[in-house]
């Protein structure tokens, strides 16, 4: 379309601006006018702690913003990455699910000892009034759970499963000809 092109050589905003002048005009357009989306994706670092063909499992707390967006909209994108001398990266977009309790709790018992307390002293996501606070909610969860080897999962604590549809990845090479290869999951068979 020849819009298209025009497009390509202008700003977007301004693109924006004279989507917006044409619908107040209710001039004919081949486009449709998306409002943007209110919500701006969040975007957070996360240790992977496993991947295998089932898919890429990463641990949090299941009131954090993160996760409560997530359970909403579960479409998610992951990048790992190496810098120099392997200077790679891999590209994973997917559908998050959540972990079976089983390994969320085998997770949780790994952790060092100090950390488990940890995931009950920190209402996730919410405002709190300082360190002291945090320290002091850290401090009552030791005393909740003296025993540092029966310290139970908090049941909002676990993981999550990023069953792939596509991964991209991309090899660092000289002159800045890098490599990309893209693989998409197959449809099943009906
Ligand atoms: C190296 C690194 C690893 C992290 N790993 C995790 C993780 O595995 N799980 C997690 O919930 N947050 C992890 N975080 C913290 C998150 O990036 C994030 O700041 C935090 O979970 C709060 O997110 P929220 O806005 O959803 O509450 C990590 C941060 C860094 C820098």
């Amino acid at each position: 379309m020849p819009q298209t092109s025009a497009m390509t050589r202008s700003r977007p905003s301004r693109h924006g601006c004279s989507w917006r002048e044409r619908r107040a005009t209710r001039q004919p357009t081949p486009w449709r006018w998306r409002p943007r989306s209110p919500q701006v994706p969040p975007v957070r670092i996360v240790l992977l702690r496993t991947a295998d063909r089932e898919g890429l499992v990463f641990h949090t707390h299941r009131l954090s913003r993160k996760a409560v967006e997530m359970e909403a909209h579960p479409e998610v994108a992951l990048l790992l990455h190496w810098n120099r001398p392997i200077h790679r990266q891999v590209g994973v977009e997917g559908r998050a699910e959540r972990l079976e309790d089983e390994l969320s709790d085998a997770y949780f018992f790994e952790r060092p000892a100090g950390g488990r307390p940890s995931a009950w002293a920190s209402p996730q996501s919410q405002v709190v009034s300082g360190r002291d606070e945090l320290e002091r909610r850290w401090q009552e969860a030791r005393c909740r759970f003296p025993d540092d080897g029966a310290i139970p999962r908090p049941a909002e604590w676990g993981g999550y499963r990023v069953v792939p549809e596509c991964f991209e990845f991309w090899q660092g090479r000289e002159d800045r000809l890098y490599d990309r290869i893209r693989f998409r999951r197959a449809a099943t068979p009906g």
